[in-house]
């Protein structure tokens, strides 16, 4: 099992390029299910969860190539060609569903092309119980009979297809809004999606199905329009840059002290985060080719927080967060509401010295003059990051384990931070 191992201190300085956004690229090759034409996508991230949504794809007969790695430079993302000529199988197996949550979202292209979808319900995971119910529902209302049996979704369509309706989700889900929107592109009719998630991803996507014929109005908004198409063609297209890996890359910057460049980076994509590191007394600047992220690393205002969907602060970067208001010259009171357990990290950043009371859905971090290098354990995605977060600055070394759950969703973490002057390295063990 792989480690990170990193003796903390250095500052960082130079340049990051931004990979292509997991939460953009996973949708997007789920969009290919929608076409019996090529769509090929530019800036496809090389991480575990676009291999594993590979395998899905090509249960469901998807040919996919991934051409050599075509790149403006050694980070670069891949060009990758989907093809869906024909879906041989449109079930989606509980192996392969419950190791990547998101290859639920096939439901919606299934059933908007064949008619029909049998899709393992996908489970929790660490930060919650992450039930399916808005998905469930959108898709009735465009017509599809629904069974569960098994722990499958057995989803049928009207002989004639899904027929455009008004569906209005009782709170924000970017999983159902990409998953309803993909069915009712192929639907008769107009479909109108109210509550409707507007993150930057959900934006990529539609402007991919535009590109691919689709009729979709209200992007970038909480309510999107879709009128029905007979078919949709194929389409080059481009993964948007990470915004999370971006913030990420940002507190750790902010973290450590120093000046980089996030190349390709867009802070208008994370506004919300940028405006708080802004508050707290980092530097963020938007150029030409990407935004830079200066700082002292040292004594930075504690600045409250409280996540919310798109254009709120991320869930996603909360986590990272909180590891830089361990230090920060004061308190400060992080709420999570959008999971129900995305507290996980506090126990492995308390190893470090940390001082966070969790108090239900508020952490309140009080902030320490210095951490010590730990041994610590990654326990999902974003909570692993903000281990190596703290560990930049702990004073000695620090051993993070478990970064399996790393690898799903950072592209060459450590060999980016290395670049800049992280003493960091993997180790195999
Ligand atoms: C997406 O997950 C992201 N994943 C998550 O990123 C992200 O944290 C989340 O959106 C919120 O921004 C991908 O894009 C692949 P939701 P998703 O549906 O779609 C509840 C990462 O680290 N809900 O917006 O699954 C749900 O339980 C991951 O990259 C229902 O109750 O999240 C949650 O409390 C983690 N019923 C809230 O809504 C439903 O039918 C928002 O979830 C659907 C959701």
């Amino acid at each position: 099992m792989d480690k990170i191992r990193i003796i903390g201190g250095n500052q960082l300085n130079g340049e990051i390029t931004i990979s292509g956004a997991k939460n953009a690229a996973l949708p997007l090759m789920i969009a290919s299910l929608l076409t019996d034409e090529e769509l090929v996508l530019d800036n496809v991230p090389n991480l575990a969860d676009v291999k594993q949504l590979q395998k899905i794809l090509e249960n469901h007969g998807v040919e996919i190539n991934i051409s050599d790695h075509i790149k403006t430079d050694d980070m670069g993302g891949q060009k990758v060609s989907f093809k869906a000529k024909t879906i041989s199988d449109t079930c989606a197996p509980y192996e392969l569903v419950s190791a990547m949550r998101a290859s639920f979202w096939v439901i919606g292209p299934l059933l908007g092309r064949m008619g029909e979808a049998k899709v393992s319900l996908p489970g929790g995971c660490a930060i919650g119980t992450r039930p399916v119910d808005f998905f469930l529902d959108g898709l009735k209302a465009l017509g599809a009979q629904i069974e569960i049996e098994d722990g499958y979704v057995i989803a049928k369509a009207p002989e004639d297809g899904l027929r455009g309706n008004r569906v209005h989700f009782p709170r924000i889900s970017v999983g159902a809004t990409h998953t309803v929107m993909m069915a009712a592109v192929l639907a008769k009719g107009i479909t109108i999606i109210e509550n409707a998630a507007c993150e930057p991803e959900i934006g990529n996507v539609a402007r991919c199905l535009i590109a691919m014929g689709a009729k979709i109005s209200g992007l970038d908004t909480h309510t999107l329009t879709i009128e029905g198409v007979e078919k949709l063609n194929g389409a080059n297209f481009e993964v948007l840059p990470d915004r999370i890996e971006a913030g990420t890359f940002a507190m750790a910057v902010a973290m450590s002290g120093g000046d980089v460049l996030m190349r390709k980076g867009r802070a208008s994509d994370l506004q919300a985060a940028v405006d708080v590191l802004i508050k707290a007394g980092v530097e963020i600047e938007q150029e030409e080719n990407g935004f830079r992220v200066k700082a002292n690393g040292a004594g930075l205002r504690p600045i409250d927080v409280e996540t919310d969907p798109f254009p709120g602060f991320p869930t996603d970067l909360q986590a990272q967060y909180m590891a830089l208001m361990t230090r920060a010259a004061g308190v400060t009171n992080i709420k999570e509401t959008i999971f129900e357990n995305r507290f996980m990290h506090v126990a492995e950043l308390a190893r470090f010295g940390a001082d966070i009371k969790v108090d239900g859905q508020s952490a309140i971090v009080s902030g320490v003059p210095q951490l010590s290098g730990a041994q610590v354990m990654a326990t999902d995605l974003r909570a692993s990051v903000s281990l190596v977060i703290a560990g930049l600055v702990a004073n000695g070394e620090t051993i993070v384990s478990r970064i399996y759950h790393l690898d799903r969703g950072f592209e060459r973490l450590e060999e980016k931070l290395r670049r800049c002057g992280a003493d960091i390295e993997r180790i195999s063990e």
